[in-house]
């Protein structure tokens, strides 16, 4: 029983993966007279909302993209606010993803993260791996040409070990390497703050996506404005 899906959204059509590119929270802390971090703050209790939202009405894996490969360039105090601010949420959280059944998993590059925050992600993985409701992907350090690189390095070490033809190379092929937890491609994209563009975010399992946008500042994407997207989902055909 999932009890508060809004009647208005068919359970049947929900999409099964939905992926997210967090976007406006510094604006939104901005509007404030806050500093930027305030967004940051305010941001990540959204995504824990978002994750209830998903576990209530049933959707099975949310992917959502905290941080990218050009993050980095942000002034330092911010960056190192981010780190500390994921770290503290990893400990804090993962006995409520107990609860909630929530499996965590992360994609991006981690070895460049400090590290503390790398213990903290692994501890997080092994205690939450046995998890079923909810799939949950974070992007850290994430960058989709990045990613594609790194999988054309695997795959040309393995033919020039001899372990595969080129032949053998197929969008299966890349597909499993993109995603060894077999993780369906996402059915719904959703970018809030008024960005229309990717930003270098699952350029290719989002090949097929619905893309969503709204002119919603992260930290105030709330159950109504997800709802709102999820029936823009399910009025495209
Ligand atoms: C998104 O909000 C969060 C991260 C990229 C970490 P921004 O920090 O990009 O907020 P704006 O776009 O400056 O408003
Ligand atoms: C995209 O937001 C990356 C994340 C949400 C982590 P940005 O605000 O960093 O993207 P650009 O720079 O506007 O494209
Ligand atoms: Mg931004």
């Amino acid at each position: 029983m999932l009890p508060t899906l809004p009647p208005d959204l068919d359970r049947d059509r929900l999409p099964s993966h939905v992926a997210v590119i967090m976007d406006g929270n510094g604006r939104w802390a901005q509007q404030r007279g806050l500093p930027r971090v305030a967004g940051h703050r305010q941001g990540a209790k959204t995504l824990k909302e978002l994750l209830h939202c998903c576990k209530d009405w049933g959707i099975g894996s949310l992917t959502a993209y905290a941080f990218s490969t050009e993050n980095w360039c942000r002034p330092t105090e911010e960056v190192n606010f981010l780190m500390l601010l994921f770290e503290r949420l990893l400990r804090q959280e993962v006995a409520e993803m107990q609860r909630e059944g929530v499996r965590i998993s992360f994609i991006g590059d981690l070895s460049a993260l400090p590290d503390t925050l790398q213990r903290e992600v692994r501890r997080a993985i092994v205690a939450t791996a046995n998890n079923q409701t909810v799939q949950f992907n974070l992007a850290v350090n994430y960058g989709s040409r990045a990613e594609l690189t790194q999988v054309c390095r695997q795959i040309v070490e393995k033919v020039r070990q001899g372990n595969l033809n080129s032949s053998e190379v197929t969008e299966s092929l890349i597909a499993q390497y993109l995603n060894p937890s077999n993780l369906p491609d996402p059915d719904l994209l959703i970018r809030t703050s008024g960005e229309i563009r990717l930003s270098n975010f699952l350029l290719w399992q989002l090949a097929y996506t619905e893309l969503y946008f709204t002119d919603t500042l992260w930290p105030d994407f709330d159950r109504a404005a997800f709802h709102q997207a999820l029936l823009a989902y399910q009025g495209r055909d």
